[in-house]
């Protein structure tokens, strides 16, 4: 079943996996924002009905040490977070991706142009490699003086670490819509929202070991498999589309 991607329902896949037996999870699944048939729901009542079911189905395929990433709208956000306390899993941060894009300009309110992806551990003891995905420092200059000299912080000579700073909970990076612009007009990606490759690595080398098990059951153009393959991770994927598989597998090779 290992290093595969499956044209299944989440619900139908996640039943047919092993319990206890994944590292980490990587969710992206549909928002309820009628971009396209599988993302177009009757009511809020019947998006929020299906991703419960979802995560009943995801949650015993966890290791007691497992990570969970689960993206989607702020809004939404806020109904999954509350859903996984009370499923007893431990909040660890909520990521706001900036994606330097826009949906759609109003003058009612701000333009929105953040995603959230929340990131919770199944128990207090969990992979999280800090090193692996350090970022450079912003204001170059104070840093090029501190590391010849040091600076004083709260009374302690502090010397920046070469490899750069831990990465923060705001994660600054364009949308794959807007990376693949031409004379500033979007293109038609062969997926609708395929996530930047980047940030699927920053998940996985954060949150998971060489030859761990990352499942993702809303795979789409196949991010999640490409990134742990790259990373010398084992993963198992899932998406309904019959035409976001091939596209997946062929990403994949
Ligand atoms: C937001 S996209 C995932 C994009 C992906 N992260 C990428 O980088 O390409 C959500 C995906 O969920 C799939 N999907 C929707 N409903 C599903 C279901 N019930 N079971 C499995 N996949 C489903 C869609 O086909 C779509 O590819």
């Amino acid at each position: 079943m290992i290093n595969k991607i499956y044209k299944m329902d989440a619900v139908k896949f996640l039943n047919s996996v092993e319990e206890n037996s994944v590292d980490l999870a990587i969710i992206d699944p549909p928002y309820n924002m009628s971009k396209a048939g599988w993302d177009s729901f009757k009511s809020n009542k019947d998006f929020f009905d299906f991703t419960y079911k979802w995560i009943d189905a995801l949650l015993p395929t966890l290791k007691k040490t497992a990570s969970l990433y689960i993206f989607n709208t702020p809004f939404n956000s806020a109904y999954i977070l509350q859903y996984l306390i009370e499923k007893g899993l431990i909040f660890q941060n909520w990521i706001t991706w900036d994606k330097r894009d826009g949906f759609n300009a109003s003058k009612k309110r701000y333009t929105h142009g953040q995603e959230t992806i929340l990131f919770f551990t199944k128990s207090k003891n969990y992979t999280f490699n800090s090193d692996d995905i350090r970022v450079p420092y912003e204001s170059t200059d104070r840093i090029k003086h501190a590391q010849k000299k040091g600076i004083i912080k709260n009374g302690k000579r502090w010397f920046p670490d070469l490899r750069g700073r831990l990465c923060g909970e705001v994660w600054h990076i364009t949308s794959e819509r807007h990376q693949n612009k031409v004379k500033g007009k979007t293109q038609k990606l062969e997926h609708l929202t395929p996530k930047p490759i980047e940030m699927i690595d920053r998940m996985i080398s954060a949150s998971s070991n060489i030859d761990d098990l990352v499942l993702d059951c809303f795979v789409g153009s196949g991010t999640t498999a490409v990134s742990a393959k790259k990373l010398n991770r084992n993963f198992i994927c899932a998406d309904s589309s019959a035409e976001y598989v091939k596209i997946a597998k062929k990403r994949l090779k």
